[in-house]
C-alpha cells in the first residue's frame, strides 16, 4: 500500500533522512521507532507532502505521491495525525472534527461518520460545543484522531499519539488504535512508547540518526537484544 524507496530528506545542510526504505502492506500496522531526532516525523511529513524529499520515491497504492500536494493526498485516502496534535484551539470540538471532512460533500455520510467518532470517543460527544483549546491533552489527541478519521482514510499515519499523556489515557488511545486496526485500517505508527507499539504492530522499523537500523516482525524486535536494551529498557 505504501512503498518508500531510498528516501533522502534535508533541512538545509542537515541530512535528516538517509536512504530510507520502508513498506506498509494493506491491513498492516507498522511501527516506526527511534530516539529523539532520529527523523521519524520528517519521514511522516514527507509522505504527507509537507516536506520535500531530496531524492527517492514514495508510492501510495502504486502511485507516485512524491510531489503531490497534501490536500490531494487526503483525497487519495491518506490520513495524518500530526505530532503535537495541531488541533484548532479556537474552534469547537465539533468544528475541529468536521474540518476533517472539508473536502467531502456527502452530508448524510458526514453526519454518520461524526456519530461513529462519538461512539469511539464518547467524551467528545459531551464536549461537542467546547473550544478544543480548553480540552485536556488526551481529549485533544482524541480530536486529532477523530479529525483524521473524518477524512475517511484508507491509510492512517500517527505521529506519537501517546506523547505527554497520563498512563490511563495512553491505554485509551492505544485501545482506539486497536479498534481501528480491527476495522481493517492500514496504519503507520510512530511511537516513543516502544513496548506498547510492539504489542499492537505487525511489523516495525528502527531508525537511528536518519538511517534504518533494524526491521522485522514485532515479535522479532521484541526479542531483539538491542531493542530490549535501548527501547524497552530491559
Ligand atoms: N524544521 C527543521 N529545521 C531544521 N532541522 C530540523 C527541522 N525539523 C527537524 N530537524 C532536524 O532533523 C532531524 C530529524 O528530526 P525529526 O523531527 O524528524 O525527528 P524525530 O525522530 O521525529 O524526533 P522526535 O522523537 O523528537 O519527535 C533532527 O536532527 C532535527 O533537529
Ligand atoms: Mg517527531
Amino acid at each position: 500500500m505504501l512503498e518508500i524507496k531510498d528516501l533522502n530528506v534535508h533541512y538545509g545542510k542537515v541530512h535528516a533522512v538517509k536512504g530510507v526504505s520502508l513498506t506498509v502492506n494493506k491491513g498492516e500496522v507498522v511501527s516506526l521507532l527511534g530516539a529523539n531526532g532520529a527523523g521519524k516525523s520528517t519521514i511522516l511529513k514527507t509522505i504527507c507532502g509537507l516536506k520535500n524529499a531530496s531524492s527517492g520515491t514514495i508510492a501510495l497504492n502504486e502511485k507516485n505521491i512524491l510531489h503531490v500536494k497534501p490536500y490531494k493526498l487526503v483525497k487519495e485516502g491518506l490520513g495524518y495525525v500530526p505530532e503535537g496534535r495541531k488541533i484548532y484551539p479556537l474552534l469547537t470540538v465539533k468544528e475541529n472534527l468536521l474540518s476533517g471532512a472539508y473536502h467531502r460533500h456527502d452530508r448524510s455520510e458526514i453526519a454518520s461518520d461524526l456519530e461513529r467518532i462519538y461512539e469511539l470517543f464518547p467524551i467528545l460527544k459531551t464536549k461537542e460545543s467546547v473550544l478544543a483549546g480548553n480540552l485536556s491533552g488526551g481529549q485533544q489527541q482524541m480530536v486529532a484522531m477523530g479529525r483524521a478519521i473524518m477524512t475517511r482514510p484508507q491509510f492512517l499515519i500517527l505521529d506519537e499519539p501517546s506523547m505527554g499523556l497520563a498512563p490511563s489515557v495512553v491505554a485509551q488511545i492505544f485501545d482506539i488504535i486497536k479498534t481501528l486496526q480491527n476495522l481493517g485500517l492500514t496504519m503507520l505508527l510512530v511511537e516513543q512508547n516502544a513496548f506498547t507499539a510492539l504489542t499492537i504492530a505487525n511489523r516495525a522499523y528502527v531508525l537511528e540518526t536518519g538511517q534504518m537500523a533494524l526491521e522485522g516482525t514485532a515479535e522479532e524486535l521484541r526479542n531483539n537484544s538491542q531493542v530490549r536494551e535501548i527501547y524497552l529498557g530491559m
